[in-house]
């Protein structure tokens, strides 16, 4: 099959590789009909995750029909058209009991594969679902195939990242990075019922976007963003931050902008060694700290009725629609922002 796989910082190429197979009796095996590129799917590729195998097949987003199934595998059929978590889990484990499928005692992220083992992406033709009973999701109806891309990953993260700041509709709040994932979360927390949101980015287009989702735009470093937030909350800060970049400069923001007694809600994948702020920072404005993995299995699910009500439209994050063939040249589109370039659908 052809597939885009990983070989060294910023190298990504588009070449055929083994069709996977069957390995265990719970695997189904998903022909994959679209698939998109995450914005932690640039950590690996500039190397700030460090260790990935070159050959990796990349990816986690993907959508697409199953075409063989093994012999325990009992809720899924072949021509079946489903959508997947950017996890696998296995439903039966503490953790997936606990709604936090990322933590599954069986879990494995797409495109990892490290030292020899782990699992191949779905930025391919083909891709092998282990656990495809309890990881997989049949598409319902209502919910298009781009929706459903959404749903696997960064709908379900942003929503998870509104939930853990604890919105609610009274409150204020900052998304902190307006990438597709911050847009996410201001849908989310807007689903939550806030009604209070100030989106900060540098990005213009990213900014109009988070407009369009309601929220108040604040073009840092060009605007102060505690200046216009203190005036909004009588200079205490706001009730939470929902941090979407990960990174040093963003964690420290977080810091800045919270009030006392307030939640910082991260989904950024931090890769630098240190907090942001220190322990007495922390305990002098007595703040919530959250961060982690979205159990995306968990939240999928929750969320269909809201993607079926179109209240949002969500594909709208999806700035560039390109071919798999192209994912090469995607990945550096995407990288560099060329073209206003928000999201990148591939089409096999
Ligand atoms: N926790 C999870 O389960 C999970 C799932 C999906 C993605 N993620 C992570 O979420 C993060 C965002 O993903 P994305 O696809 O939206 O990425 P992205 O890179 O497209 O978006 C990040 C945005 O943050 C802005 N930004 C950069 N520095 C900033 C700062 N100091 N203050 C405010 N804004 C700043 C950038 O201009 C950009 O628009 C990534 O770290 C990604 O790995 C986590
Ligand atoms: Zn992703
Ligand atoms: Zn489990």
């Amino acid at each position: 099959m052809q597939a885009l796989t990983f070989h060294g910082k910023q190298t990504i190429s588009y070449e055929t590789v083994a069709d996977p197979g069957i390995e265990q009796p719970t695997d189904a095996i998903v022909k994959v009909s679209q698939c998109s590129i995450c914005g932690s799917d640039m950590h690996p590729y500039h190397e700030r995750e460090k260790g990935l195998d070159h050959g990796t097949v990349m990816g986690h987003e993907f959508v697409g029909e199953v075409v063989e199934v093994g012999s325990s595998v009992k809720a899924l059929k072949t021509g079946t058209q489903v959508m997947s978590p950017f996890t696998i889990s296995c439903g039966n484990c503490f953790y997936c009991h606990e709604g936090l499928t990322a933590r599954c005692v069986n879990s494995q992220l797409y495109g990892w594969r490290q030292s020899g083992s782990g699992l191949h992406g779905g930025q391919a033709e083909l891709v092998r679902v282990p656990l495809a009973d309890s990881t997989l999701l049949t598409i319902p109806d209502g919910v298009s195939s781009e929706e459903a891309i959404l749903l696997g990953d960064i709908f379900s993260t942003g929503y998870f990242c509104a939930a853990n700041a604890g919105v609610n509709p009274g409150g204020t709040y900052a998304v902190l990075g307006c990438g597709p994932v911050g847009i996410m979360a201001i849908i989310g927390a807007r689903e939550l019922g806030a009604e209070k949101i100030f989106a900060i980015d540098s990005v213009p287009g990213r900014l109009s976007l988070a407009e369009k989702f309601g929220a108040t735009a604040i073009n840092f470093p060009r605007t102060n963003p505690r200046s216009i937030i203190d005036e909004e909350t009588a200079g205490r800060g706001v009730d939470a931050v929902l941090e979407v970049v990960g990174s040093a400069a963003a964690g420290r923001s977080a810091y800045e902008l919270v009030r006392p007694g307030g939640t910082i809600s991260t989904v950024g994948v931090h890769t630098e060694s240190q907090m942001a702020f220190s322990p007495v920072e922390a305990y002098d404005k007595n703040i919530t700290y959250k961060i982690g993995r979205c159990p995306a299995r968990y939240y999928m699910e929750k969320l269909i009725p809201i993607v079926q009500k179109k209240k949002y439209d969500l594909a709208s994050v999806f700035s560039h629609k390109m071919l798999l063939k192209d994912g090469a040249e995607a990945y550096r589109i995407f990288d560099k922002k060329q073209d206003g370039c928000m999201k990148v659908l591939l089409e096999i």
